[in-house]
C-alpha cells in the first residue's frame, strides 16, 4: 500500500500493518515477552528487549504511528510527559536553550518550569501567533522550538507554518504537540516539522484506558529518541501498544465524529444569551479561524467557554451537564468538561497566562449523538 496516496480512513485501518501479519492474523497479536532470543555474536542493535522497545508488539505499533503522522519512523512512550521529556532530552543538552510556544499543557510547563534549570536548559515562553516574539527570544544556543498544534486550554492555533520555516531557518530542531489536532485533522511533517509527539491516552487510543505516548520523525531523530527512552525506561507496555494499535483503527471515525460534535456545540453556546465567549477554531468569530481552515482537515473535539455569570455560574453550569464527566482529560469517546483554573491539569503557564479565568470551561467532545450533546447543554443553560 503507498500511504502517501491513501485516504485516512483507509490508512487508519492498514497503514503499516505487515500483510501477512503472523500465523495470517487479521489482528497483529501480542507479544508479552520481555526478551527474544538473538543470533550468537549478532550487535546490540539487534537486542529485542522491553525497555528498548523492540519487541514485536511494539514494534508494530511503531510502524502503524509512523504511517499515520507520514514519518519515517517513530517510538512509543509511556506517557505522553515521557514523549515530551524524551524529545527535549533528545533536542537539548546542557546550556542549550528552547523557545516555546503557548501557554501550553500545565504538565509540560511543570516539567520546563521545575527541571530546565537542573538539566542546565533555559526557555522563553513566546507567543505562536506573534513571530516577533520568536525573533526576540532567538539566542546563539538556542537549539530547539517547541508548541502545541492546538493551545490548551485557550484553543488557539499559531503561525504552525511559519513555526516550522523559522526553526529551519535557524537550525533549531522544530517539535510540535499535536494531541489536540491529531494526524487526522493535521500532519505536520507535511508542513516541516521535525518531531511530532502525542498524547496517545487521549484521541489516538480514544477510549481512556491506557497511558500512552508516541513521537514520529526521521530514522535518525526517532533513534535519538529511542536511545534516550531506553536509558531513562520509558517504553511502552506490550498490552497497552495493542490497545492502542487497536484503537488507532477506529481514529479516523472517531476523530470526525468528534470534530463534527465540538463545532456544533460550539455554535449552539456561540448564539446563546447566557454564554459570554466561546473558543473553537471552527467558528468564523474565531481569530486563528482562517489559518485553522487552510491548515486542518477539522478543528478538533475540544472547545472553551465562558458562562454569563462569572465562576458561580461555570461551576453550576459544569454540575448541571448530565451527559460529559466532571474530568479534565481529551479525545476519549465519552464527552469531558472542566474548568481549567480548578483542574489538576493546569500548571503555572496556563494559570498565569492571560484568559485562562476561574469561568473558564473546557469542553472535549465525545462520539455521542450530537442532538443529545446540545439538548444536555440546553438544559444546563436554562437551569
Ligand atoms: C496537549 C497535551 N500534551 C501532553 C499531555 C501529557 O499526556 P499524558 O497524561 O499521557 O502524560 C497532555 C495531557 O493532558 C496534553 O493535554
Amino acid at each position: 500500500m503507498n500511504d502517501a496516496e491513501t485516504r485516512f480512513e483507509t490508512l487508519a485501518v492498514h497503514g503499516g500493518e505487515p500483510r501477512p501479519a503472523p500465523d495470517g492474523s487479521v489482528v497483529f497479536p501480542i507479544y508479552q515477552g520481555t526478551v527474544f532470543e538473538s543470533a550468537l555474536g549478532s550487535s546490540v542493535d539487534d537486542v529485542r528487549y522491553i525497555r528498548l522497545g523492540t519487541n514485536p508488539t511494539q514494534c508494530h505499533l511503531h510502524g502503524r504511528l509512523a504511517a499515520l503522522e507520514g514519518a519515517e519512523a517513530a517510538v512509543a512512550t509511556a506517557s505522553g510527559m515521557a514523549a515530551i521529556t524524551g524529545v527535549l532530552h533528545s533536542a537539548l543538552s546542557a546550556g542549550d536553550h528552547l523557545i516555546a510556544a503557548g501557554t501550553f499543557y500545565g504538565g509540560t510547563y511543570r516539567f520546563l518550569a521545575e527541571q530546565a534549570e537542573r538539566l542546565g536548559w533555559t526557555f522563553d515562553l513566546v507567543d505562536p501567533v506573534d513571530a516577533d516574539t520568536w525573533t526576540k527570544a532567538l539566542r546563539p544556543s538556542t537549539k530547539a522550538f517547541l508548541v502545541e498544534s492546538i493551545t490548551n486550554p485557550l484553543i488557539r492555533v499559531g503561525d504552525l507554518e511559519g513555526v516550522a520555516r523559522f526553526a529551519r531557518s535557524h537550525g533549531l530542531t522544530s517539535i510540535i504537540d499535536n494531541t489536540f489536532a491529531t494526524p487526522v485533522n493535521f500532519r505536520p511533517h507535511s508542513v516541516g516539522f521535525d518531531l511530532v509527539c502525542h498524547s496517545a491516552t487521549k484521541a489516538l487510543n480514544g477510549h481512556s484506558d491506557i497511558a500512552a505516548g508516541a513521537v514520529t520523525g526521521s530514522e535518525r531523530r526517532i533513534e535519538e529518541v529511542a536511545s534516550v527512552l531506553s536509558a531513562y525506561g520509558g517504553s511502552l507496555d506490550p498490552h497497552a501498544a495493542f490497545l492502542l494499535a487497536r484503537g488507532l483503527k477506529t481514529l479516523a471515525l472517531r476523530v470526525r465524529a468528534q470534530n463534527a460534535n465540538a463545532l456544533a456545540v460550539a455554535e449552539f453556546l456561540a448564539s446563546h444569551e447566557r454564554v459570554a465567549h466561546v473558543s473553537h477554531p471552527g467558528l468564523a468569530s474565531h481569530p486563528d479561524h482562517e489559518r485553522a481552515a487552510a491548515l486542518f482537515d477539522g478543528f478538533g473535539s475540544v472547545l472553551s467557554f465562558r458562562p454569563v455569570g462569572g465562576v458561580g455560574a461555570a461551576e453550576a453550569l459544569v454540575k448541571s451537564l448530565r451527559l460529559p464527566y466532571a474530568a479534565s482529560s481529551l479525545g476519549g469517546v465519552e464527552s469531558l468538561v472542566t474548568r481549567p483554573a480548578a483542574g489538576g491539569h493546569t500548571g503555572p503557564g496556563a494559570a498565569e497566562a492571560e484568559g485562562v479565568d476561574e469561568d473558564l470551561i473546557r469542553f472535549s467532545a465525545g462520539i455521542e449523538a450530537t442532538e443529545d450533546l446540545l439538548a444536555d447543554f440546553a438544559q444546563a443553560l436554562e437551569g
